[in-house]
């Protein structure tokens, strides 16, 4: 498979497994990458492995998303927390150093606060995700004043 890509391809969807889809794109051809990924909890669309090789998993993934990003692109990386026979661990801790080790600089860490969620009986109930911002390089987007509450 190939992806044509023009400066509008915004306007079109593409089904498919993005390790595929990935490898279809130019270098250096994305503006900004929004991703959920799995979270490695036995979700009808993965296997629940153990939590080093799951990440093993997705280095390849986020060493595409570099590759594909534009010199001025973002990426956005929103995880929750691996659950493991009531231990919990938030999958950022073990995202941020592989984001880091292809190349991309870290920007904020965005803290989601929910309402929702299971409750714990042994520990606070987890009533956030995070969402990792990094970029390819020191000449980004980042539009302030269009985000400012007042
Ligand atoms: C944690 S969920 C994200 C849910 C999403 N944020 C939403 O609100 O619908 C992970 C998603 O990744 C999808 N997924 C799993 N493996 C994938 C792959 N190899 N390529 C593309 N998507 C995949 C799953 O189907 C699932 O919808």
């Amino acid at each position: 498979m190939k992806i044509a890509v023009s400066r509008s391809i915004v306007d079109q969807v593409f089904l498919g497994d993005c390790r595929e889809l990935l490898a279809a794109l130019p270098d250096q051809s994305v503006d900004l990458i929004v991703s959920s990924p799995p979270y490695n909890l036995g979700k009808e669309y993965e296997s629940k492995v153990a939590l080093d090789r799951y990440i093993e998993e997705q280095v390849p993934v986020l060493a595409e998303c570099a590759r594909v990003l534009a010199p001025t692109g973002s990426i956005f990386w929103q995880v929750g927390a691996f659950a493991d026979r009531g231990t919990l661990i938030p999958l950022d801790i073990r995202f941020f150093p592989v984001l880091e080790s292809v190349g991309l600089i870290p920007r904020n860490r965005i803290v989601w606060a929910r309402q929702h969620g299971l409750h714990a009986r042994k520990k606070f109930s987890c009533r956030h995700e995070t969402v990792l911002w990094f970029t390819k390089g020191d000449e980004y987007t980042f539009n302030l004043d269009s985000i400012r509450v007042p």
